[in-house]
């Protein structure tokens, strides 16, 4: 049995543990997967000490994915981009290599709901880490043009020039946005606290989508929001799903059917 887990603080609500479960049962890998409490001080420890324990790769989720991509000996295109690695592997040589797989996640969600991409004119909200690490992905689907709002605009500036690049990308603050978007993609923590952007009420274009990166059981304020514009609304335990698929393929080079843990994972939200 090859050992996994998930490394967070807190992590007890994690949905990780599950999602890799019925993976692993449904491609028929032997493995063992467990959500492990890192203390906030020793995250490289956390993760040695799990290595020396037979373990062969890990999930990152708050707020450990910076400190993970710092300790990681080699990384993929796209964490060196994004700064934050939600995915660590062991290599055969004992190095570890780390990669992002959120923004993939994002990415085949969104085109599961039949979103289209290519084309689109994408607002993203918020400025932080989860923003950073889908912006590649998204660009790579050829949107017509990405900007990036922020309550502090001065960092979603910086980010768009960080990945100017790749295609076509501003950076504002919630005064700049100005519409019609197909596609609007919530990032910012607000939807925590029940808080909701300053943004104009013509936001979006016929037929726009709106997508949370947050997902619970009751509709986030953000998708209410939305819907009442006459936008469609998805939350992000897709994404979760899709990110998870997307490590279960590092580690194990097989793809897991995600739609029946989607079926899962939101029977359980009820
Ligand atoms: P994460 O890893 O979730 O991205 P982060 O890096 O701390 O966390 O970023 C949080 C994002 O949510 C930021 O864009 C933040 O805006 P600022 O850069 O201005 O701080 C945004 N955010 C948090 N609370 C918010 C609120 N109440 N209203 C609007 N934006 C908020």
């Amino acid at each position: 049995t090859d050992r996994y887990c998930v490394f967070g603080n807190p992590i007890s609500h994690s949905k990780s543990p599950q999602i890799h479960a019925a993976f692993a049962a449904q491609t028929g890998e032997d493995i063992d997967y467990t959500a492990i409490e890192a203390p906030l001080n020793d995250f490289a420890g956390a993760w040695q000490r799990f290595v020396a324990q037979g373990g062969r790769g890990a999930n990152v989720t708050v707020p450990f994915k910076e400190e993970a991509f710092r300790l990681c000996d080699t990384l993929s295109r796209r964490a060196q981009r994004a700064g934050a690695v939600n995915t660590l592997v062991l290599g055969k040589n004992g190095l570890t290599y780390g990669d992002t797989t959120d923004g993939i996640g994002l990415v085949r969600d969104l085109q599961h709901h039949g979103v289209a991409l290519e084309g689109a004119r994408i607002l993203v909200l918020g400025a932080g880490g989860a923003v950073r690490g889908v912006l590649e992905p998204l660009l790579a689907m050829r949107p017509a043009r990405v900007l990036v709002a922020n309550r502090t605009a001065a960092k979603a500036a910086a980010l768009a020039a960080d990945f100017a690049d790749l295609g076509e990308i501003h950076g504002g603050g919630f005064d700049a946005v100005v519409g019609p978007f197909d596609l609007v993609v919530n990032g910012t923590s607000a939807s925590l606290s029940g808080e909701l952007p300053p943004l104009p009420d013509a936001l979006f274009a016929p037929g726009a989508s709106a997508y949370d990166m947050m997902y619970g059981a009751e509709l986030t304020v953000f998708l209410r929001w939305a819907e009442t514009r006459g936008a469609r609304g998805i939350d992000g335990l897709g994404m979760l799903v899709e990110q998870a698929a997307e490590s279960f393929f590092l580690w194990r080079n097989k793809r897991p059917e995600t739609g029946p843990v989607r079926e899962m994972l939101r029977q359980w939200l009820q």
